[in-house]
């Protein structure tokens, strides 16, 4: 999966997974660090958190501690990390072409109330990042309320900041939009990267990677 490749996590690293089930891209950055450094995979959901752990164990990872907290709360852990993996909850527009259920829970009030639940998130989790780290925010939905407008949101709160370009390889990526509806976003979004899925024949995708400045 893509938001492992951008946030590269490498050997020896701390990692922070802030919304981690069911450990797709846990095991993934874990196969990276070949099983070296430390993860917290932490989720809020007590039946998803066992499929993370049974996941977890049925690959042999063993640098992954899991924690059941709200996202939003892990500030207040008074621990940094080099990394973060933000993989939001999200309406998953983009998942609808496997999984037309998605469509009957769709509404415009489950995005809004999605994207003040992401803002909380993003906004409370970079204080768990070092500065000189990275933090990757992904989510497999195409709304910009959940998107640019989050990180626009961030950006705008938290100083020091910078959303850095993304190149993927072999991918048809498209750049982050700067308007939508009556909203103007941060000129900096323009380097997140879309994924639609007629340009790969793949899910719809959004991602993002944040570098919080040294001092
Ligand atoms: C897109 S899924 C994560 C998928 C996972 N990263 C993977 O690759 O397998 C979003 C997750 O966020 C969790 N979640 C929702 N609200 C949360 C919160 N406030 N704090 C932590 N996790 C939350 C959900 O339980 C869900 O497992």
């Amino acid at each position: 999966m893509i938001p492992p490749l951008v946030l590269d996590p490498k050997k020896d690293e701390t990692i922070l997974d802030t919304c981690a089930a069911p450990g797709s891209k846990t095991t993934q950055m874990a196969e990276m660090m070949q099983n070296t450094g430390l993860i917290i995979a932490n989720d809020s959901n007590m039946s998803r958190i066992k499929a993370l752990r049974y996941n977890l164990d049925k690959s042999g990872i063993i640098n992954t501690i899991v924690t059941r907290m709200d996202a939003a709360k892990l500030n207040k852990a008074h621990i940094q990390f080099d990394k973060i993996l933000l993989d939001a909850p999200c309406s998953a527009e983009g998942t609808i072409r496997k999984d037309w259920k998605v469509l009957s829970r769709w509404s415009e009030t489950l995005i809004h109330s999605l994207s003040r639940l992401q803002k909380h998130i993003t906004t409370n989790a970079i204080h768990a990042l070092k500065p000189g780290g990275t933090l990757v925010y992904s989510t497999c939905t195409l709304a910009p309320e959940e998107n640019e407008e989050v990180i626009t949101n961030l950006i705008d709160k938290i100083k020091g900041l910078t959303v850095e370009k993304i190149s993927l390889n072999g991918l048809k990526t498209r750049p982050g939009i700067e308007e939508w509806q009556d909203r103007q976003y941060s000129e900096q979004v323009k380097n997140c990267a879309r994924i639609y899925p007629q340009d790969n024949d793949s899910e719809g995708f959004f991602i993002c990677k944040i570098k919080k400045n040294l001092k």
